[in-house]
């Protein structure tokens, strides 16, 4: 279950994400509204309920979001997404899930957990910017499920084939969006072509 999410604005920003010449504050603008583009369609089939809305001349039907909307970033890079998801859906609650990737494993290690207490009851949407061996967003989406949480999608910007493969293995019933599919991983688990280290180059760090 694999969307790949098709926009001119966001080919074109994944264009300057991608270039070495982007320096941070291009790369954050860009990112930004990546996410706001992605926002609509990641929510795209969101269910809502009718309501009954009064307008100053009459009462007429309208519609609420059927459950709350919880965002779950993966620090530190999804953090760079979250201006744009929020601004779109700014009632949404926030979790945060920290991990790493060991250098030489490439395996993710877990330093922080935290979320919203009503996320059993939540639409979740699990953020982060690369997939790239699967191993932190699908360690992510454990904890998540853990909590009680049921209806889950992920977010990225941009995938491996080898880190589609190894989280639709752990989570079937999690789809994934992603603004672009790259073509592998390399001997580093560094996605080609890729953007380099999200987090490095959107912290400047
Ligand atoms: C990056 C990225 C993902 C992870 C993806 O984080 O933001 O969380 O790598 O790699 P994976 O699919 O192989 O697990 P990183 O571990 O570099 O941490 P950082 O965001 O703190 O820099
Ligand atoms: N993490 C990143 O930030 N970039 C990659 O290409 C792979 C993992």
């Amino acid at each position: 279950m694999i969307h790949i999410v098709e926009h001119p604005i966001i080919r074109e920003r994944l264009t300057q994400i991608r270039s070495i010449e982007s320096e941070t504050a291009a790369f954050r603008h860009a990112l930004h509204d990546i996410a706001a583009l992605m926002c609509f369609e990641v929510t795209k089939d969101l269910e809502t309920s009718e309501i009954e809305v009064e307008t100053p001349l009459i009462k007429t039907a309208g519609h609420a979001l059927t459950r709350p909307v919880v965002f779950v970033p993966i620090l530190r890079a999804g953090v760079g997404l979250m201006n744009g998801f929020t601004e779109i859906l700014t009632e949404a609650s926030v979790g945060y899930i920290g991990l790493y990737r060991d250098e030489e494993t490439h395996q993710p290690h877990a330093y922080y957990c935290k979320l919203p207490e009503h996320i059993a009851e939540s639409d979740v949407i699990l953020i982060d910017p690369m997939l790239a061996t699967g191993g932190s967003a699908a360690d992510a989406a454990d904890e998540i499920k853990k909590a009680g949480a049921t209806r889950i999608r992920f977010a990225c910007l941009i995938a491996a084939p080898e880190g589609v493969a190894a989280f639709e293995k752990r989570h079937p019933d999690i789809p994934i969006f992603t603004a672009a599919l790259d073509e592998h991983l390399n001997e580093n688990a560094y996605i080609v072509p890729g953007l380099g280290d999200a987090g490095d180059r959107y912290f400047g760090t």
